[in-house]
């Protein structure tokens, strides 16, 4: 992991839930965190509430999802930081849905900042990564991206997505001497799961989810995964065939 004194560390989707448990750990740990979202209001709030730890939060309103403002906001980071040493790819929202109710807009919301807002962060920040031989990406995926899973088509296809793309980076972040990591969530109470309206085993707690995602960072592993009481048991699901997969999971979910 690049220190805290090679630039700062930038958060996306710091607003609330992981992010913003996450920009806080970081600020706890020394960081100058540059947290982003959409919502001015809970990021002045969550800079005030790092104001008694070591580093500070930096509110940088950006939405992920729209290219240019992507662009200025890393802009600014270089400039005003001298770096991005760390950048948590978190931004995402989940929208349930089925076959029989698809909606394109809501599909459409979900592949625009899950996957291409992420996308965007990436190809915004490689220039300056290439310029300055830094660089420690962690891009939050989900458990959800392992398998199809019933009620998160969009959802899932863009968690999937994500996971393929940081494995495919990590080839050339391997050549380029940088570090790439995917972090898959199981359930974490947070406002995205307060929706849910479905059992969410072993559910985490946020502050340990982001303990548990900031020292996965430290380590050398590719994945993050927490709890792994619950996403073990997804990886050995993911690897059964179809014929049990299925009648598997539509028994454990009721659908
Ligand atoms: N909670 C879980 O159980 C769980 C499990 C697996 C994976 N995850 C993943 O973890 C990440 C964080 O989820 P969470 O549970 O913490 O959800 P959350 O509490 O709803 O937080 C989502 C964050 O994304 C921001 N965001 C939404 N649209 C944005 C946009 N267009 N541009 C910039 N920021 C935007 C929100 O802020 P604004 O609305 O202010 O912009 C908010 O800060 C997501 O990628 C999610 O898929 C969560």
């Amino acid at each position: 992991m690049n220190a805290a004194s090679d630039g700062c560390a930038w958060v996306t989707g710091a607003s609330s839930g992981i992010g913003r448990a996450v920009a806080l750990r970081l600020a706890r740990d020394g960081w100058t965190v540059a947290a982003s979202a959409r919502g001015e209001d809970a990021l002045t709030e969550l800079a005030a509430a790092a104001e008694a730890t070591p580093g500070r939060i930096v509110p940088v309103l950006c939405d992920v999802a729209d290219r240019q403002q992507v662009e200025k906001a890393v802009e600014g980071l270089v400039s005003d930081h001298g770096g991005v040493a760390l950048a948590v790819l978190n931004a995402g929202l989940y929208l349930p849905d089925r076959a029989d109710e698809l909606d394109l807009d809501a599909f459409g919301k979900q592949v625009n900042l899950n996957l291409m807002g992420t996308v965007g962060c990436v190809g915004a920040l490689m220039p300056h990564w290439l310029e300055t031989g830094k660089g420690h990406l962690a891009v939050v995926s989900s458990v959800a991206g392992y398998r199809g899973l019933p009620g998160s088509l969009a959802y899932g296809a863009t968690k999937a997505a994500l996971i393929n793309f940081c494995e495919g980076l990590r080839f050339d972040f391997d050549r380029l001497g940088r570090k790439v990591q995917v972090v898959n969530p199981g359930f974490v109470k947070t406002p995205l799961t307060d929706k849910n309206n479905f059992p969410m085993p072993f559910l985490m707690d946020v502050d340990k989810a982001a303990d548990r995602l900031v020292d996965g960072l430290a380590g050398s592993g590719f994945e993050i995964t927490f709890p792994r009481r619950f996403t073990y048991g997804l990886k050995l699901l993911r690897s059964l065939p179809y014929r049990l997969y299925f009648p598997l999971v539509a028994r454990a979910t009721g659908k």
